[in-house]
């Protein structure tokens, strides 16, 4: 059932004729109030029903709804637009029964869904439930990549993630920063984290932060400068406590090198 449910979705993904917008609705009105599969259009208009009905029913529209990235000044509005509602069936699914914790079909959902939504996704990427970004598109994904529970993927300046890079709960990544003194001057830089990479749990990684490869940040570190590969950083602001026993001779001086800097996974 599963596969054939899925298969189904990823054909309505794959159509370039498919609205977007329609799938999401369809979707989620099959999911979450069945009794109303197609005649959701008849119900939100019905008076009969109870108001709360109606709008719970309209909320499963995206055009019904608007999500944070629409109010910053720097969103790319069609290209939000485009996928806006992939990103609220990715989020409004982890809060369905079906969704959330259902690990197996959430895991398998993401996956279909990821390479409509992000600029690039590699291979067998697996990301948990209620992870969150700002805009979705300028998101760059490797092979082998692991995001768990509650992470936010702040990629309006951009996030890169490189092969095998593992992202623990609650982690936030950002890409955008807002001056001291004027709250409206937003500066967006390119956050990296290289391959190998892991950020774990409640930790951040500040805007245009390059974490080199095999780096790691440690618990509720804050990375506020760049992580030199292999070099495990804590604290804040998140200095380098040790380096890694499997690096190779010089780590322990090198600063981030050309390669971190290359595309999403190199
Ligand atoms: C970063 C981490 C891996 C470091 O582990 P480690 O290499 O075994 O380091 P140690 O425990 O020997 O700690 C070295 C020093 O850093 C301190 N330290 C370690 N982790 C710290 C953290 N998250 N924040 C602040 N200080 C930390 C230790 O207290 C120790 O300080 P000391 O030398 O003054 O006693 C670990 O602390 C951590 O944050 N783990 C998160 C859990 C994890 O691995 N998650 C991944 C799941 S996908």
């Amino acid at each position: 059932m599963t596969d054939r449910w899925l298969g189904a979705l990823e054909e309505r993904l794959r159509d370039p004729a498919t609205d977007r917008a329609d799938l999401c609705r369809d979707t989620l009105l099959e999911l979450a109030c069945p009794t109303y599969a197609g005649r959701w259009a008849e119900a939100v208009a019905d008076e009969a029903l109870p108001m709360g009905t109606r709008l719970a029913l309209a909320a499963l529209d995206p055009r019904h709804v608007t999500l944070e990235p629409e109010y910053y000044g720097d969103c790319d509005q069609p290209r939000f637009q485009r996928v806006k509602p992939l990103l609220w069936l990715w989020y409004s699914f982890d809060r369905l029964p079906i969704g959330g914790q259902a690990v197996g079909l959430g895991v398998r959902l993401r996956r279909a869904l990821a390479p409509h939504i992000f600029r690039s996704v590699g291979r067998n990427f697996k990301c948990f439930q209620h992870v969150e970004f700002s805009f979705g598109y300028n998101l760059e994904v490797g092979d082998d990549v692991v995001v768990h529970r509650h992470v936010l993927l702040d990629d309006r300046g951009g996030i890169r993630l490189g092969h095998r890079v593992s992202i623990s709960d609650y982690a936030n990544i950002y890409s955008h920063t807002h001056s001291i003194v004027e709250q409206v001057d937003v500066t967006n830089a390119q956050t990296v984290l290289a391959d190998d990479v892991r950020v774990t749990y409640h930790a951040t990684v500040l805007a245009g932060v390059h974490v080199g490869a095999n780096g790691m940040v440690g618990a509720m570190a804050v990375a506020t400068k760049d992580v030199r590969p292999y070099h495990v950083n804590v604290g804040i602001p998140a200095k380098s406590v040790r380096v890694k026993p499997n690096a190779p001779a010089g780590a322990e001086d090198r600063l981030r090198t050309a390669t971190d800097r290359g595309t999403a996974g190199s």
